[in-house]
């Protein structure tokens, strides 16, 4: 990872390498604190953060969910990731990541009187996935990890402790050979990536699970949108692992993720094994609203 020059910290401009915490910072040993991943893009107007908004206003629901009071506002969480791109004079695509954790002063699970910290770092990073991955499409594996069950874990909130579960299935993929993996809820449907929603394609209607066991991603709702302006018929319903493997075409969303073209899943060949059609459609077009050459969407980027 590229370092950048600040890291913003309760308020504070902090230098890259002293933005450090306690050891018995609460966050660390259970689990609870919050985040997100929010890209923004070199526009030919400059550095633009896409739906910036809509990224704040998860982390805040996420603190909700997990019973962390936030220190700062909506407003004052924007300003100051606008205000960290300012400082840092970024010359490429910058990934940026607020967290809201719970600090040192008190231990054991009863977290409440735990002092609560916000931090917000942004880094250039290219993309998550691969280059490659982005136009050829990313061989992919069904994990034995089931993604958090709802009946034990909040998955509305984009919370750390979520993320061991992602984490273990990324893991498994890769050593295993595969670049991402696809996670099933715990009744057997496609749930999703380790960190990305999923879509199929067939017969020309593009096909994505509901939330009800996926994060409710802003990358997924942007796509669905842009399909819509094409006229492309979209539906939100589960899908099982055998209607993957006869799909014509499949991809990831999310924000780090982009949108990556899924080539194989479990040793089969989706379509014709590279991007397809609709996925390469949908991708130019989602390139060209988070770098600002569609003035429809334009009002979704934040310039700095
Ligand atoms: C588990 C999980 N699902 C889906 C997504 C995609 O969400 P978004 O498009 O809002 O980045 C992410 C990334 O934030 C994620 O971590």
């Amino acid at each position: 990872m590229e370092k950048a020059k600040y890291i913003w910290m309760d308020g504070e401009m902090v230098e890259w390498d002293k933005a450090q915490v306690h050891i018995l910072t609460h966050t660390l040993h259970y689990g609870n604190g919050v985040f997100e991943g929010t890209r923004a893009y070199q526009t030919k107007e400059g550095l633009a953060i896409f739906r910036l908004g809509d990224h704040t206003k998860r982390l805040l629901n996420s603190a909700k969910i997990t019973m962390i009071k936030p220190p700062y506002s909506q407003k004052e969480l924007e300003d100051a990731q606008v205000e960290l791109l300012r400082v840092n004079d970024f010359k490429q695509n910058v990934y940026l990541r607020p967290l809201i954790y719970l600090g040192y002063g008190v231990m054991g699970l009863y977290h409440i009187n735990a002092p609560v910290k916000t931090a917000i770092a942004a880094w250039e990073w290219g993309s998550y996935l691969g280059d490659e991955g982005l136009e050829k499409g990313i061989r992919v594996k069904i994990s034995s990890f089931v993604r958090n069950s709802v009946k034990s874990t909040m998955g509305k909130a984009k919370a750390a402790a979520n993320y061991l579960n992602s984490q273990m299935a990324k893991f498994e993929a890769i050593d295993c050979g595969y670049e991402e993996a696809l996670m099933l809820d715990d009744e057997g449907f496609i749930a999703e990536g380790s960190g990305e929603c999923f879509f199929i394609v067939r017969d020309g209607v593009l096909i994505t699970p509901p939330n009800d066991n996926s994060l409710e991603s802003i990358t997924q709702q942007t796509v669905i949108e842009l399909a819509k302006d094409f006229g492309i018929e979209v539906q939100r319903r589960r899908i099982t692992r055998d209607e993957v493997f006869i799909a014509d075409e499949a991809f990831f969303t999310g924000t780090a993720a982009e949108l990556t073209p899924v080539r194989e899943v479990d040793a089969r060949v989706i379509g014709d094994g590279k991007r397809g059609e609709m996925t390469k459609k949908l991708q130019e077009k989602y390139f060209d609203v988070v770098y600002g050459r569609d003035e429809k969407y334009k009002h979704m980027l934040t310039y700095i």
